[in-house]
């Protein structure tokens, strides 16, 4: 970095920490000692005093194809430059209708209708009232009740909130929706620990629905709502056989299943989306992150041809869904989007995932038998690492692990309680790969 650019850089370090609310964050912890990122390209963030820090969590799992990339760049400049706004609703442009093609011949079998938002939260929110409304057009407005999981995260709307299943998310925020009911998660670390991917036991937790079902009955549920991986409680792969189980169960009492791919589409477990991986084809996708290499926010739903051409019915003069977002379809986010697909098509980055796998799983897998080391699962270029709690503070060895990663070792984790997880961008090398799993050994060491 230039002396220009680190003058530059440390001239936008604020002199006021106090105005700004940072979500999920211990906020008085963090401007004690603030992580501040002023540049990024590639593999690296810049701190402002020009220090890199390479970069193990793409952002929050969503800067796929690494940082400031030229050709993403160069075209939110050139958007922005020639149209910076249309009308989401009663006009558009043709970069939305481009965008929704592309999707749909990302996505699996015939997924091939996208309705846009701009994050994870509104593409759960929106798939769930899709989910709804579909019902009820097709005269079964009966099924109103959404099952989502224990230890799903499906961001922070209120439905998304509801059918998540992580107690400090929910417990502070009232009722919620009604009518939701929660499969168990699939986590079992005595039968699972240290599994190599996706692991053998827990299939048979899917036939819990078939529990749900006789328990409320098909006819008042419409929609089954999990992560094919779940992220944010800390990577939990799920088990073999266990997504299969659960289409079955679906299809056979006509439940609408909808994977939540906000992470796990664009590459991040080696393929456009995890249905491919899994084969198994759900009857909505939700995305967002990856979908612009999280350069703009983007989200949104990918449906079966089925749902739509259920809806394309009335007179022709009236909406047929009354849902939508200002910025659905967000020129610059549609942009931004067309060129991250073409990026990861011209560098073949999710082969490229596939490819790196064995050796990031190995890599990972090396940090076995460090202190407090409880569990390591992998899922594509995922990793998350259980530390054992501190016995009066739980939580804290996970956060000091992650601050000391950020200002001794300049590398950047993500700690969810005592579990730490790593989800680089997929142009990691291999030996970035170890340079990360190095460093954060001699984290670990040091939370010891
Ligand atoms: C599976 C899943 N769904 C939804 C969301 C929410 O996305 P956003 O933060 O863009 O609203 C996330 C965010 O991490 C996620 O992992």
């Amino acid at each position: 970095m230039s002396l220009a650019n680190i003058r530059d850089a440390a001239a936008t370090v604020p002199n006021d920490l106090e105005s700004f609310w940072i979500g999920f964050t211990p906020n008085r912890a963090f401007k004690k000692a603030p992580r501040l990122i002023v540049r990024a390209k590639d593999m690296y963030y810049y701190r402002p005093d020009g220090r890199a820090v390479l970069d193990g969590t793409a952002g929050l799992w969503c800067t796929n194809a690494g940082h400031n990339r030229d050709p993403i760049v160069q075209a939110i400049q050139r958007q922005a430059a020639e149209l910076d706004y249309a009308p989401a609703f009663q006009f558009s442009h043709p970069k939305a209708f481009e965008l929704a093609s592309r999707l749909a011949a990302l996505a699996p079998a015939d997924l091939d209708h996208v309705f846009f938002c701009n994050s994870g939260s509104e593409a759960v929110d929106t798939a769930l009232k899709i989910a709804l409304a579909y019902h009820n057009v097709r005269g079964q407005g009966a099924r109103t009740r959404l099952i989502g999981r224990e230890r799903g995260y499906h961001g922070v709307g209120f439905g998304g909130t509801a059918v998540g299943g992580i107690v400090t998310n929910r417990k502070y925020f009232g009722a919620l929706l009604a009518g939701v009911d929660h499969l168990p998660h699939t986590y079992n670390r005595e039968k699972q620990a240290f599994s190599r991917g996706e692991p053998e036991w827990g299939g048979h937790l899917a036939d819990e629905l078939e529990r749900l079902v006789a328990l409320h009955d098909a006819s008042t549920i419409a929609a089954v709502i999990v992560e094919p991986m779940a992220g944010s409680t800390g990577v939990l792969p799920p088990p073999k056989g266990y997504l299969q189980r659960l289409r079955a169960i679906c299809d056979k009492h006509a439940l609408l299943l909808i994977f939540d791919e906000v992470i796990t589409g664009f590459g991040r477990l080696g393929h456009a989306f995890a249905a491919e991986r899994y084969g198994v084809t759900p009857d909505m996708i939700t995305f967002a992150k990856g979908v612009t290499s999280g350069a703009v926010p983007m989200g949104g739903v990918i449906v079966r041809n089925d749902i739509y051409r259920t809806f394309m019915q009335g007179p022709e003069h009236v909406a047929e869904l009354f849902h939508g977002y200002t910025y659905s379809a967000h020129p610059l986010a549609c942009a931004a989007a067309l060129a991250a697909i073409e990026l990861y098509r011209q560098e073949g980055l999710f082969q490229r995932a596939r490819t790196l796998e064995p050796m990031w799983m190995d890599a990972a897998m090396g940090l076995k038998g460090l202190p407090n080391v409880l569990d390591i699962r992998t899922s594509g270029i995922t990793a998350a690492i259980d530390l054992a709690p501190k016995p009066d503070a739980v939580g804290r060895r996970g956060y000091d692990a992650m601050e000391k990663a950020f200002h001794e070792h300049g590398v950047m984790v993500r700690n969810m309680g005592d579990t730490l997880a790593v989800t680089p961008p997929l142009i990691v090398s291999e030996s970035q790969v170890a340079e990360i799993f190095d460093k954060l050994a001699r984290v670990i060491r040091a939370v010891a």
